[in-house]
């Protein structure tokens, strides 16, 4: 999922040109978004009990965006694939992205938790980067999940990417995409040190989500689940 979740409309339209089916592919995204209006239900659901019952919130924040049509291209091309509406139900799984934001490292298991053991809901993949980072140290728990959505023309099955991840986590990858991204990293003399500076900022701030972690165990706010 791109850090930056806007889609500016201009360049919707103009690589929405790109695909030829444009009207399907206009439907096709149309369905994504609606598919992650579905899957941020459940996590607000979930916000909105836990604020009730326990009187406090274990999401931060939630951001979404649904991935546009010229990254869809590219990823597309980079994998060898054709450009189509098919290929990309197929085979791309983050076109519907959704991030959710959390208070502390324990509310991401507990929300994930109680999102699997929803029955409208598939796990497709897990892949948690918080127990194991990955080298750079971005850390975030990801999942593909699909969800069933009902249109006029009857049941979709959707796939979504969900990203949780802390507050802390949030800042230090929105930071290093645009680092990374805006700069052209790579190219940058010094890259060891600067990707070294980087893994160590990623350390610290683990090693703070863990501190506050443990200051709200000894507090003993209210065990959820
Ligand atoms: P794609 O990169 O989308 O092809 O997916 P993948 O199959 O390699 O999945 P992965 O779960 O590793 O990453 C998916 C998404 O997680 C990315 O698109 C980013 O939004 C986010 N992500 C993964 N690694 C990093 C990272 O090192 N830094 C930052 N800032 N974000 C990352
Ligand atoms: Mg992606």
């Amino acid at each position: 999922m791109q850090e930056n979740m806007d889609i500016k409309k201009q360049d919707k339209d103009s690589a929405m040109e790109i695909f030829e089916e444009t009207k399907q592919f206009e439907e096709l995204m149309m369905m994504y978004e609606c598919a992650i209006q579905e899957v941020k239900t459940k996590f607000e659901v979930l916000d909105r009990e836990f604020s009730v019952r326990y009187k406090r919130n274990p999401i931060a924040g939630i951001e979404s965006r649904v991935k546009s049509p010229m990254s869809i291209y590219r990823k597309l091309k980079k994998n060898g694939l054709e450009v189509s509406v098919r290929t990309i139900t197929k085979n791309l799984n983050d076109v519907a992205g959704i991030r959710i934001i959390c208070n502390f490292i324990d509310d991401i298991y507990d929300i994930v938790k109680l999102l699997m053991r929803q029955d409208d809901l598939r796990i497709v993949s897990i892949k948690d980067y918080i127990r194991n980072p990955k080298p750079n140290g971005y850390r975030s728990y990801h999942m593909i999940v699909e969800i069933p959505v009902f249109f006029a023309k009857g049941k979709q099955i959707m796939r979504v990417e969900v990203q949780i991840r802390t507050i802390a986590m949030n800042f230090w990858a929105s930071l290093e995409h645009q680092l990374r991204y805006k700069k052209n990293i790579e190219s940058i003399e010094g890259i060891e040190e600067i990707s070294q500076a980087l893994l160590e900022a990623a350390n610290t701030i683990a090693e703070t989500d863990q501190k506050m972690q443990e200051i709200k165990n000894k507090i003993g706010l209210f065990e959820i689940i």
